[in-house]
């Protein structure tokens, strides 16, 4: 069993879920005169959205998780807010996932008050019902069992994270080198997936890590850099 269960989504995967999610949302009757993507994560299936449900306005509001000084727990809020009159139109909220729930809901409920539209409604391609505290109005995948799905357009993101908790987490590895070879191994452990499932991102991610300044490359292979 993974550590992290990892699954890697495919754009192709995307299309189809953002095609059923906004078939879900024709099918309801609700034709929203906006969107608003949750940014980051909501970009693509909201552009996605609007192409399947012919809507031509699109904003963003983005929302941060940020670790409270002397808490374990990180609080959603949002950046950047700034105010529009959405009032006579229907808006449409849209998020990649909702996990603990605390984003959409911080996003939906600023625009219900800030922006005063007639009627808002919020989207998901994927809800995690055993742990959000909010269930969206619409979701095309109802994930039982936690996972970290791993989006197309987070690959390299995710992939310098992973690869860094392997060496930061680790009590294997801590402070010692690791060849390429058993960090793939390590990492398909940790995560269930293999390194090659990732295609190009694997390299890339390791260069970024080396020049970040995280990993440094040695002979044998790659060790956490002491600074
Ligand atoms: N963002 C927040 N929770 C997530 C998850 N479980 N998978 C991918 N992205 C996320």
């Amino acid at each position: 069993m993974a550590r992290v269960p990892v699954k890697i989504v495919s754009w192709d995967e995307i299309v189809d879920w953002s095609r059923g999610l906004a078939f879900k949302i024709k099918e309801s009757g609700f034709k929203p005169d906006l969107v608003v993507a949750v940014s980051r994560g909501g970009f693509v299936p909201a552009r996605l959205i609007c192409d399947f449900l012919d809507v031509t306005d699109l904003l963003s509001v983005q929302s941060q998780h940020w670790v409270e000084a002397a808490k374990a727990a990180e609080k959603a809020i949002l950046r950047h807010p700034y105010k529009i009159d959405a009032s006579g139109m229907k808006v449409l909220i849209v998020d990649d996932i909702v996990d603990t729930g605390d984003t959409l809901k911080l996003a939906r409920d600023f625009v219900e008050k800030e922006w005063s539209p007639d009627e808002v409604r919020t989207a998901a391609l994927q809800w995690i019902s055993p742990v959000a505290k909010f269930k969206p109005d619409y979701y095309y995948i109802e994930v039982k069992e936690w996972t970290w799905f791993q989006y197309p357009w987070t690959r390299l993101e995710d992939t310098m994270q992973f690869i860094k908790r392997i060496f930061t987490e680790d009590e294997r590895v801590k402070s010692r080198t690791v060849s390429e070879a058993e960090l793939k191994n390590l990492f398909a452990e940790w995560y269930g997936v293999k390194p090659e499932d990732l295609g190009f991102y694997w390299d890339l991610a390791l260069k970024a890590l080396v020049e970040k300044g995280v990993l440094e490359l040695v002979d044998e292979g790659y060790r956490l850099k002491t600074k």
